[in-house]
């Protein structure tokens, strides 16, 4: 894992702490980088009608595409978890080159989102 990796991985586990997870107290954080260097944040929101509340990569990638960022220029994404089946479908529509993440044993990933969603859905 490269420092900037490592340190993009760092972001996400300090903005974890931001989630607001009352429900399942399952604190998600992650953090993205672009290309020429600008790093995005996000946490979970989650909502007393549970299925409303929203993932820390969607909310994420939702903050780079408002300040203009499109798919392909996205470098890296760290999540401080393993991130789930929808959100894998996010990060292959964005082509982010790498994922970094924490699993549940504590081990730190780096991969690709071919490999975490092969055979992907495409519109
Ligand atoms: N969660 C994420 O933020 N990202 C994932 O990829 C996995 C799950 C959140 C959603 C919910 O707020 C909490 O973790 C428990 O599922």
């Amino acid at each position: 894992m490269t420092d900037a990796d490592r340190e993009l991985l760092e972001r996400a586990d300090s903005v974890a702490a931001r989630a607001y997870a009352p429900y399942s107290k399952f604190f998600v954080g992650a953090a993205a980088r672009t290309r020429d260097g600008r790093v995005f944040e996000g946490v979970n929101v989650e909502n007393a009608a549970y299925p409303l509340g929203i993932c820390a990569e969607k909310t994420t990638l939702g903050a780079a595409v408002t300040a203009g960022v499109r798919p392909g220029e996205m470098e890296a994404i760290a999540i401080n978890a393993s991130p789930c089946g929808g959100c894998r479908q996010w990060l292959h529509e964005f082509g982010i080159e790498r994922v970094i993440y924490r699993r549940s044993d504590g081990e730190i990933a780096v991969t690709t989102p071919a490999e975490l969603l092969p055979d992907t859905f495409e519109f």
